[in-house]
């Protein structure tokens, strides 16, 4: 089987025909990967027509899921723990295993336990303690572009750099390796089945190597906090230790990227937007909100946990459910005009970091990469565009990336 090519899995019988829609965020008409295309829009299609639809295969692995359009119905969704479970093995099953990835993969209660401990590691207050590292990181990486000529490609020579020095410096570890993981993260997300589980199967091995080294030899880092930690009176089985490590590991590895990338990609095309956030550094706040919304990255999966009747869906045990950001944040319901990106819209509650209890932990910290990016970009590099002869390769799947995004200026 080729790249981004998937087997698809037939429609189950408790499925009615005029439910199903050739639809997936993957491989549809119109969607990733595409030349200069506009794979937001092409979701956002899914308004027009009802509230929940059945695609065939709309999973890595070519499942068929629940597609639920309306932001509304998809808190309803995310609320619903006990109906509709986050325990899905994602990253193990790469490996053909079944263990969690925490707290992701985890219901309520369990999840809470965990979230508790690790809520105060990814506070505001310790986000504004990197905040400095941050910014010099965003200059250095800028300055050394402006100084190399008029044009470089965003996501290799800033947006991958940037986010993943970043979120290295956030877990303690230096970035020597930083290429390495950027690939990892690559063929996890975006590979064939052998480079994916091969992926896989490193992140696991350098997880499991650096917890055994930090319960040696402790150094007051993030994974130091984590084997060193108790829940419910008693420290933490190995099991537990992988699963955040290697949830840290890949949350943080191509989400900032993909929104830095997306954002500079649409200013680069709409230079009077552009112009506009150059000349008013302090609006940057508010428009990394609206396009966050406008190119939201992330679909979430649930599996129904016993048979329910969704907005006439008949929905059975075992099926899964796809809460797409990048379509609930274009819902005409909740967004005046929702496919303008509208930087200075103020009313602008996105789900682009989740509902519910699995909201995004790294929220703050991915909200300061973004706003401190932009500023530093904008403030550094004069008006820019997309460099003529090159296009943008954007790629689907349950995240949403920009593969090179070419740019030149004078
Ligand atoms: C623009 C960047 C980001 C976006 C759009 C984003 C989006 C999301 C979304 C939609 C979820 C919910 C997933 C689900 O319920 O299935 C989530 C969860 C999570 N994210 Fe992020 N994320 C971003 C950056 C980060 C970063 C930088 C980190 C860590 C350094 C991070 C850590 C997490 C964790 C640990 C969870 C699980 C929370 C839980 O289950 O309680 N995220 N993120």
């Amino acid at each position: 089987m080729k790249k981004n090519e998937v087997a698809s899995s037939p429609v189950p019988d408790h499925v009615p025909p005029e439910l199903v829609r050739d639809f997936s965020l993957f491989t549809s008409p119109g969607m990733p990967p595409t030349v200069n295309g506009d794979p937001h829009a092409a979701v956002a299609c899914v308004h027009a027509g009802p509230p929940i639809f059945y695609a065939p295969h709309n999973t890595r692995d070519g499942r068929g899921t629940w597609v639920i359009t309306r932001a509304r119905d998809q808190r309803r969704v995310l609320q619903d723990t006990e109906t509709f479970s986050s325990h899905r093995s994602i990253f193990a099953s790469a490996l053909g295993e079944t263990w969690p990835m925490i707290p992701l993969e985890l219901d309520p209660p369990a999840h809470g336990v965990f979230r508790s401990l690790l809520n105060p590691l990814f506070s505001p207050q310790r986000v504004t303690a990197l905040e400095p590292a941050v910014r010099e990181r965003a200059i250095a990486l800028i300055d050394r572009i402006a100084a190399s000529g008029t044009s470089c490609d965003v996501m290799k020579d800033f947006a991958f750099p940037f986010a993943v020095n970043i979120f290295l410096r956030f877990l303690g570890l230096s970035d020597h390796r930083l290429d390495i993981f950027v690939d990892w993260g690559k063929d996890l997300l975006h590979g064939e089945p052998v480079k994916r589980s091969a992926a896989a199967q490193k992140i696991v091995s350098f997880i499991d190597d650096l917890a055994a080294l930090r319960r040696k030899v402790p150094v007051g880092d993030f994974m130091t906090f984590v084997v060193q930690a108790k829940v419910e009176g008693r420290p933490l089985t190995d099991k537990e230790v992988r699963g955040i490590g290697v949830l840290v590991f890949v949350a943080g590895l191509d989400t900032v990227a993909a929104a830095i990338g997306f954002d500079l990609s649409y200013l680069a095309r709409n230079p009077k937007d552009q112009e506009w956030l150059r000349s008013k550094p302090e609006r940057i706040g508010l428009a990394a909100e609206e396009l966050l919304r406008a190119f939201s990255t992330v679909q979430m999966l649930r599996v129904a946990t016993k048979d329910i009747d969704f907005e006439g869906a008949p929905i059975r045990k075992g099926d899964y459910i796809s809460c797409a950001t990048m379509i609930a944040n274009r819902d005409p319901a909740e967004f005046a005009c929702p496919d303008t990106v509208d930087l200075a819209r103020e009313e602008n509650s996105h789900s682009a970091f989740a509902n519910g209890p699995h909201r995004c932990l790294g929220s703050h910290l991915a909200r300061r990469e973004i706003v401190i990016g932009l500023e530093e970009w904008l403030a550094r590099i004069p008006a820019f565009r997309i460099k003529e002869g090159t296009a943008p390769i954007t790629h689907g799947g349950h995240v949403f990336g920009i593969e090179n995004l070419i740019l030149d200026w004078c």
